[in-house]
């Protein structure tokens, strides 16, 4: 008795199509609603408004003095970096790799870092367009076992490979051509200087430094409540501050700067920064208190 509305609702909806008499999938819902699509968008879709969503907890939220801290191996659940890995297919993943790929050096590169890379896909879409490149994803030892699984539906165990620890306090190795820090500073801002200090051993000389960062609007006045609200639960509370700082920021900790440029993500854009690393080391002692904090 249900079912005729029940099927022309989602009709209404675009999700599907009639024909005599028979209702199929639309292109929409085949590419983005069945989980067997690369572009199968279920998991986030659940993330984001299911029972785990923040949205279902507001007042609670509103109500907190400071983020949970949550156990080093409970947090990020592994549905969740399957949901993010969904999410960054959007766009951002196609926009950040279209601008490292722009880089005069790319196609000579041989190893990338993905650091906190966790689905691993920056890492993956890199090796697609460089067949020449290997790497390593580095995440939580909890959080591995999806890594390990994303680069397995990709095809790509002969050159990625997903290793285990904690960026604060193990080595992360040396001698790469290209690291990527994508959405993991939120948790690092109050310590940027030994951040960027571990990350630069990383690199060889002239090697990039990609980072991919939501940041406020200047002054941190939101200029889309929802989306800030969003970003603000993804982000530890609230993005990186003064962006207009961040060069300067990556100047002073031994990077040079060679882009900056607005990628357009699921809640507005993230800000990219592309920078080489440079001879001399950095001198921390010139790092401003506001910008080592990004966050007002
Ligand atoms: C928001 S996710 C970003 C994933 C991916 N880079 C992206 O942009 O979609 C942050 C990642 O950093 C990892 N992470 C956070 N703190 C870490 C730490 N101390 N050591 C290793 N990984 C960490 C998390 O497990 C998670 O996978």
């Amino acid at each position: 008795m249900f079912i005729r509305s029940f099927l022309q609702s989602l009709v209404d909806m675009g999700l599907l199509y009639e024909q005599e008499g028979q209702y199929c999938n639309t292109e929409m819902a085949e590419n983005f609603l069945v989980q067997s699509s690369p572009l199968y968008q279920g998991g986030w879709i659940e993330e984001d408004t299911g029972q785990n969503s923040r949205w279902n907890t507001l007042t609670s939220h509103l109500q907190k003095e400071r983020p949970d801290a949550l156990a080093f191996d409970k947090a990020p659940r592994t549905n969740f970096i399957k949901a993010l890995g969904q999410r960054s297919l959007r766009g951002e993943i196609q926009g950040v790799t279209k601008e490292i790929a722009s880089w005069e050096k790319f196609s000579k590169a041989k190893t990338v870092l993905d650091l906190g890379g966790g689905h691993g896909l920056y890492a993956i879409a890199l090796c697609q367009i460089n067949p020449i490149l290997q790497g390593v994803i580095f995440d939580k030892p909890h959080v591995i076992p999806e890594t390990d699984s994303f680069i397995k539906s990709y095809d790509f165990s002969s050159r990625l490979t997903a290793v285990g620890g904690d960026i604060d306090n193990d080595e992360l190795g040396e001698g790469y051509d290209i690291v990527l820090i994508s959405h993991i500073l939120y948790k690092f801002r109050k310590n940027m200087p030994h951040f960027f200090k571990k990350v630069r051993n990383t690199l060889k000389p002239g090697g990039l430094l990609v980072s991919n960062h939501w940041f406020c609007s200047p002054g941190c006045i939101p200029a889309n409540g929802l989306l800030e609200m969003d970003k603000a639960f993804l982000s530890f509370g609230h993005p990186l501050c003064y962006v207009e700082q961040f060069a300067g920021l990556l100047e002073q900790s031994g990077f040079t700067p060679i882009s900056s440029k607005d990628i357009a993500s699921t809640f507005g854009t993230s800000t990219l920064h592309l920078c080489l690393k440079t001879e001399t080391a950095a001198d921390l002692s010139q790092i401003q208190p506001t910008s080592c904090c990004t966050s007002c």
